[in-house]
Order: structure tokens, then sequence, then C-alpha cells
């Protein structure tokens, strides 16, 4: 843990990387080798999973889920890691309630809608909703 770090309890975080003033709220999970960078909130119910990195400065509403199983063969890996996928979050990335980030990179400066799946990398800085996400803004 970076300083400034804030953790509002009960969470069950474990080996994580959280760096200077993140802000974690309550009912929160992160598991081992994520990397969250500098200054990023993630809020309440948020769930996210191993083989994630969040850059700095992001914002990660309640409830934001994140999946590195995506049952490619069939069904659940069932702690088979070689069928796990890597998510790669930019900076400056804003991440709306509810929403669902299946294995993708997000660039930098993208904004992602409240309830959005998002199936696919996103490569232009904008705002994507909807399932599957899809860009309804440039910015
Ligand atoms: C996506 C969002 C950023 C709005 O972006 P916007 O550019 O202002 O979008 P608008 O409100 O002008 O809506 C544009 C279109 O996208 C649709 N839309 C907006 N938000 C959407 C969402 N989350 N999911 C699906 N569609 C959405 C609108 O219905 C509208 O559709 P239409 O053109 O068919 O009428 C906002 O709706 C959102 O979801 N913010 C997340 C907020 C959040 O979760 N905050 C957490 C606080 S703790």
């Amino acid at each position: 843990m970076g300083s400034g770090v804030k953790i509002m309890e009960p969470c069950n975080l474990y080996g994580c990387s959280l760096g200077d003033n993140v802000f974690v709220g309550p009912f929160v999970e992160i598991q081992s080798g994520v990397n969250i960078g500098a200054n990023t909130r993630v809020q309440s119910h948020s769930f996210i999973c191993e083989l994630v990195n969040i850059g700095e400065s992001c914002f990660i509403a309640h409830g934001v889920m994140f999946i590195n199983d995506i049952f490619d063969s069939g069904g659940p890996a069932y702690g088979d890691k070689s069928l796990w996928k890597n998510t790669s979050i930019g900076n400056n990335v804003s991440i709306g309630s509810n929403a669902t980030i299946l294995p993708v990179s997000i660039c930098d400066g993208v904004v992602i809608g409240a309830g959005s799946v998002v199936t696919k990398d996103i490569t232009k800085k904008g705002i994507y909703a909807g399932n599957p996400a899809r860009m309804i803004r440039e910015l």
C-alpha cells in the first residue's frame, strides 16, 4: 500500500497492490496480483479479480464486476489459470455502477456507462454504454 490509502471495512483484499491515495469502499473484493494506480477510487460492492490492472486516477463506481474466466472451454475454468485472461484499464477511466468488464484493454480517458457490458478492447477515448458497450460520444 502507498501512503494515504483509505479502506472502508469490511473488505476482502489480498495480495494486491494499492498506489498512493487509493480509496476502497466497503464490501469490495480485490484479489491477488491486482495493481491499482494512485488516486483511483473503488466504490462499494465492486469485485476486482486476478489478472486485472487499473491505472491512476480512475473511478470504479459501485458494483462493478471484472471477469477473468470467460467460460471459454464450455464452463468455468475451476481454477485452471491457463484459461484466465487479462484486463488492463488505463488512466483516468471512469466505470459506471453495475458495469461488467470482460477481459479487455481500455485506453486512457474512457467513460463506461452504468450497467454496460464491455466485451471488446476500447482504444479510442470516449463514452461507451450498453450491452455490448458501444461508443455513444467522443470525448
Ligand atoms: C453514459 C453516461 C455517462 C451518459 O453519457 P451521455 O453522453 O451524457 O449520454 P446521454 O444521456 O446523452 O444519452 C445518450 C444515449 O445513450 C443512452 N445511454 C445513456 N446512458 C446509458 C447507459 N448507461 N447504458 C445504456 N445506454 C445509455 C441514452 O439512453 C441515450 O440513448 P438515445 O440516443 O437512444 O436516446 C451516463 O448515462 C452513465 O451511465 N453514467 C454513469 C454514472 C454512474 O454510474 N455513476 C456512478 C456514481 S457513484
